[in-house]
């Protein structure tokens, strides 16, 4: 799966338990967003956060969901993909009227991904070998 699609469907996921059996609206956009990079947002009218919970949804095993219901683990590891990607991921949420994730990512993610063992030797040689002259 995608970076991308990966955390579309984390950010869903949630979305959807935040807006529950009342129903609610979910949107999710992915546009370009200056030059060379991608915006993903998805956003909610759930239930929103408290600035207590927002301040801690990216550690990991953090859940505000029953025992068995959630493992607290989905937006830790989005952040961790999405940092790795050199991406940043940014939350604006209210209590009773919803919330909105915003992600930047290169537009060349995948790609890039995929091109990432050699790169990383490569670069590092490179920069050995420039230490020592
Ligand atoms: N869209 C949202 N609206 C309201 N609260 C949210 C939203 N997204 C995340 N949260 C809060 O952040 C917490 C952590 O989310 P995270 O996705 O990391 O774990 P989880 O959803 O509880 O468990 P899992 O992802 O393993 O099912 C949630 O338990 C919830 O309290
Ligand atoms: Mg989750």
């Amino acid at each position: 799966m995608s970076v991308r699609t990966g955390a579309a469907v984390n950010l869903a996921t949630n979305a959807a338990h935040a807006i529950g059996e009342r129903g609610g609206t979910i949107t999710i956009r992915l546009e370009p967003a200056g030059a060379a990079r991608l915006r993903l947002t998805v956003a909610d009218d759930g239930c929103g956060m408290g600035a207590d919970i927002k301040a801690r949804i990216f550690e990991a095993f953090f859940t505000t969901k029953e025992l068995g219901k959630g493992t607290g683990l989905g937006l830790c590891l989005v952040h961790g993909i999405v940092t790795s990607h050199e991406g940043t991921i940014g939350v604006r949420s209210a209590l009773g009227e919803g919330t909105r994730f915003d992600i930047f990512l290169p537009a060349a993610t995948e790609s890039k991904h995929r091109a990432e063992p050699a790169d990383e030797s490569g670069g590092k040689m490179r920069r050995l070998s420039a230490a020592s002259t």
